[in-house]
């Protein structure tokens, strides 16, 4: 079923909330809040970030990795003896099954002398890369733009916390570099000729699929496409698509945000609709660090008598992409 219109995504120059112009800055954080309060979506434009390069370097890296390597790097779900990578690592495609594949890293400062590490913490692992030699330059690269996006992202958040109504460093003292739960996905969706029938999944209004509706995981996504229009929104008028622009981030709440502003600004639910088409998707999912519990407040209602709970962010994570799995199949 086609969808009526597309979904209002205002661009949004996040470039303003550098430097020291406050009414800048709020004028910013006012089409933040309105973003928040009506698709769910924006596109985060001016960061800083060159989109192209990420993209030409993640393209030679999937169209360069073998089988063999994949099996090499693949997550504990298809390969059992790497108990240890759960989140971090290759995410294989099933021939006939499942066309999308997917590589996955994490914080860098994740190395085996971090405490987190050194303590066997869940959710927290040290990266594995592909070889240094086949893939030159790979992984200095994708390290570097860990902190690059984190910065965007820090960016993004004094946007998010003016919009709030708190000071624009709210977010900096839960969201740190040094412990950050974050994780950059590489995600390749493949061009396929024949299209296996089973790779391909069916919404209950016909819409053919590659990722069925959920609520991302995560205090907010940002996330680079290719230009192939992939991704709905549903909205009080029904499912609508969202349009593309791989020269922009494409930002939206996860269920963290939605629980911590108590339903003020809900994480919108979207699908990924079927395309047969070479197209890279690959978001950063902005998380806290394992401890980190930020309190609830409703940034409208001084003395509301709303009672949500605090949620340590590691909690909330875990059980979060558990559930994830459990809806929509391993990726
Ligand atoms: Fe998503």
């Amino acid at each position: 079923m086609m969808s009526l219109r597309s979904a209002e995504v205002p661009v949004i120059d996040i470039s303003l909330l550098n430097g020291g112009d406050i009414s800048a800055k709020r004028e910013v954080a006012r089409q933040i809040d309105a973003a928040c309060r009506g698709s769910g979506f924006f596109y985060a434009a001016k960061h800083g970030i060159d989109l192209a390069k990420l993209s030409q370097v993640t393209k030679d890296f999937h169209r360069t990795i073998t089988d063999e390597e994949k099996w090499r790097l693949a997550i504990r779900a298809y390969n059992p003896a790497h108990q240890k990578q759960i989140r971090n690592g290759y995410y294989m495609p099933v021939k006939e099954k499942k066309a999308v594949e997917s590589f996955c890293f994490l914080n860098p400062n994740f190395k085996p002398t971090h405490p987190m590490i050194e303590s066997g913490a869940p959710l927290h692992e040290v990266n594995v890369w592909p070889d240094c030699e086949k893939h030159a330059g790979f992984r200095e690269f994708q390290e570097s733009y860990f902190f690059a996006v984190f910065d965007v992202a820090q960016l993004l958040l004094k946007g998010f916390a003016l919009a709030l109504g708190k000071g624009e460093d709210f977010f900096a003292q839960y969201f740190k570099k040094e412990n950050t739960l974050s994780a950059v996905s590489l995600i390749r969706y493949p061009f396929l000729d024949p299209y296996p029938p089973a790779a391909i999944k069916t919404a209950e209004d016909g819409t053919k699929l590659s990722f069925g509706w959920h609520f991302d995981v995560s205090l907010i996504t940002v996330l680079y496409q290719s230009q192939v229009e992939n991704l709905q929104v549903e909205t009080p008028e029904g499912w609508q698509d969202i349009s593309s622009n791989d020269e922009f981030y494409l930002v939206n709440t996860g269920t963290y945000m939605e629980h911590i502003t108590k339903g003020y600004y809900t994480a919108p639910k979207h699908r990924v609709k079927w395309v047969n088409a070479e197209r890279q998707s690959l978001p950063f999912f902005v998380n806290l660090g394992w401890d980190d519990a930020i309190p609830p407040f409703h940034p409208l209602e001084k003395e509301d008598d709303k009672q949500v709970e605090e949620l340590p962010y590691g909690k909330y994570l875990a059980g979060g992409l558990q559930e994830l799995i459990n809806k929509n199949g391993q990726t």
